[in-house]
């Protein structure tokens, strides 16, 4: 597969088309953002380090028969993946309170809730990303109610894997962002990434953060925090 000219560039990755147009090239980039990108900066290794977690964690769903776009890594900051068309949600699921639910509804971080929570926010910066109820989604023909039921049961099926491998190294996963696309047979596919940028993953014994809550609260070096889980999981650390 052949890398050819830049089609998109986000936040955190530029994506190029190549010579198969079921095929995309995926660059994870060194900046970071937060805030709705209010507060950025560049740090160093922070694209090795997404894009080796995101294409072990990938890897490792497919082996529990969760598939993604996932195809293959081709370099420490690119992998290729299948084409699709992104539908405009981040599908947020949450174990324990944090962050904007924690802050909207006045519940102490850390708490376990009742159980996974499944939330839907609309993917625009311009309005920074709000949360929409099933019907919102469904009057504004963002997705269908069926294409809603079906990304909830598929969130949930990768929570309870995810959560399982975190366990297993030692880390509880509080809450984190999916995205899914719909690929040309119109079949929903999980997209995007799945990393410490989209994570919040806390050390099981010390609650350690080991996220990118690091950056957006000033914690500490982002890239020790992201060395950590990609060691744990047993990924190429450096240094
Ligand atoms: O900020 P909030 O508490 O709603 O975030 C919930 C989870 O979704 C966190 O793990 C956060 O990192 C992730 N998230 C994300 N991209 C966004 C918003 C949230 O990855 N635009």
């Amino acid at each position: 597969v052949e890398k050819k000219e830049l089609l998109y560039e986000g936040k955190a990755k530029r994506v190029y088309r190549t010579n198969d147009e079921n095929i995309v090239w995926i660059e994870y980039k060194d900046s970071a953002t937060a805030f709705n990108g209010e507060k950025k900066a560049e740090i160093a290794g922070k694209g090795r380090l997404n894009n080796e977690i995101t294409s072990l964690l990938f890897s490792k769903l497919k082996e529990n028969d969760i598939e993604s776009h996932f195809l293959k890594k081709v370099s420490e900051t690119e992998q290729l993946v299948k084409r699709v068309n992104i539908i405009p949600l981040e599908v947020i699921v949450r174990n324990f309170a944090a962050g904007s639910f924690s802050k909207r509804l006045g519940v102490e971080e850390g708490k376990k809730l009742n159980y996974p929570l499944v939330e839907f926010c609309l993917k625009n910066d311009d309005l920074g990303d709000p949360l929409v109820t099933d019907d919102q989604i469904d009057v504004l023909e963002i997705a269908t109610k069926d294409d809603v039921s079906s990304l909830k049961d598929r969130a949930k099926e990768v929570n309870q894997v995810l959560t399982g491998f975190f366990q297993e190294i030692g880390v509880r996963l509080i809450d984190f962002k999916l995205e899914f696309g719909k690929d040309l047979e119109g079949n929903i596919l999980l997209a995007d990434e799945v990393s410490p940028d989209t994570c919040r993953l806390w050390d099981i014994e010390t609650n350690e953060k080991l996220d990118k809550d690091v950056f957006r609260r000033d914690l500490g070096d982002l890239n020790n925090a992201y060395e950590t889980i990609l060691g744990r999981l047993g990924g190429p650390t450096h240094v």
